[in-house]
């Protein structure tokens, strides 16, 4: 009998994908307070979004929750790497808990900015989603009114502000072409708005949007792994369907994906969002072995060498 040929199929892999330091960080933190304190360690909100690390933190000790009551006093918690508001580690101190703070150190630097703006008597127009615990985070640093927040360009449009100086920070994993665009919408409308030293998406998130770009322009597919509620996931596949991509969807594993899409395909292109680990990447790459015969090409736009520390509790 003839083998049958499975037809080929040419890869992109974008440059960078996948993890980022922030990431690394909060998911060694929970690794690392298991091992220095036993299970359960408890974790507030999903470390980061995606849910094959939470699963397999979950299979080695952590015990996931949404609010800081639902953790027992004599259990050690971990904040999420998208930052907390303020009153949470108020009160984990308050009830002489055992935390760890995960939260990513650009989200903090974040925070450190707010601060210092609404010191030196600015308001803060705060751009990002409503809700995402990210933002969520950033508002409870400074007291109720400090900050508006901005979604769209059509806010930025419409808001009103309070007289007097004005600043505006970032929500660190926006899309960077909607984000200059609201800032130059602000910019007209408000003159008397303060520049930050630069906008705060973060060097991770430009770094996957340039690398999905590049491979979204020469794609008839692009499969971003990553999840609906990963916000940084979100805009890669927003930025492949910009970039004229025919075909732009987002998977959470290998098994999601429907292989037969790419029939008749010669290139096709995957990425990952910055929570979601390398080994579901090669999931899918294993579930398009299924129908054909790869060729992959790494598409390199930027070379990432960021790591950040621990927090000092963990290296005692
Ligand atoms: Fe931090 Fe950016 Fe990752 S803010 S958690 S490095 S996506």
């Amino acid at each position: 009998a003839v083998p049958s040929v499975k037809p080929a199929l040419h890869v992109l892999m974008a440059g960078p994908r996948g993890f980022c330091a922030g990431v690394d960080r909060a998911i060694k933190i929970v690794e690392e307070a298991i091992r220095k304190f036993g299970a359960p360690v408890y974790v507030r909100h999903e470390i980061v979004h995606n849910k094959f690390v939470v699963d397999s933190l979950k299979a080695q000790g952590a015990v996931f929750v949404e609010e800081l009551d639902e953790v027992p006093e004599d259990a050690p918690v971990v904040f999420s790497a998208h930052g907390v508001p303020k009153a949470v580690p108020a009160e984990a101190k308050r009830r002489q808990m055992i935390y760890l703070d995960a939260t990513c150190p650009l989200v903090s630097k974040v925070h450190r900015e707010a601060e210092h703006q609404s010191a030196a008597g600015r308001h803060i127009l705060l751009i990002g989603h409503a809700g995402h615990p990210e933002v969520v985070g950033t508002l409870g640093q400074l007291p109720p009114g400090s900050f508006t927040l901005v979604e769209t360009e059509e806010d930025a449009e419409r808001i009103t502000v309070p007289e007097g100086p004005l600043s505006y920070t970032t929500q660190t994993t926006l899309s960077v072409e909607d984000t200059a665009g609201i800032v130059a919408a602000l910019r007209r409308r408000f003159p008397q708005l303060t520049e930050p030293h630069k906008d705060s998406i973060c060097y991770a998130t430009t770094n996957r949007q340039g690398a999905v770009r590049a491979i979204a322009e020469r794609a008839e597919m692009v499969v971003v792994v990553g999840a609906p509620n990963s916000s940084n996931s979100v805009r890669l596949r927003e930025v492949a369907e910009r970039a004229g991509c025919p075909i732009a969807l987002m998977v959470q594993r290998g098994a999601e994906l429907d292989p037969s899409l790419a029939d008749g395909m010669a290139m096709i292109g995957i990425t990952a969002g910055a929570s979601a680990p390398e080994l579901l990447v090669q999931e899918v790459l294993d579930r398009l072995r299924e129908r054909f015969t790869l060729t992959l090409e790494e598409v390199v736009v930027a070379e990432e060498n960021i790591t950040f520390k621990l927090p000092a509790l963990l290296n005692r």
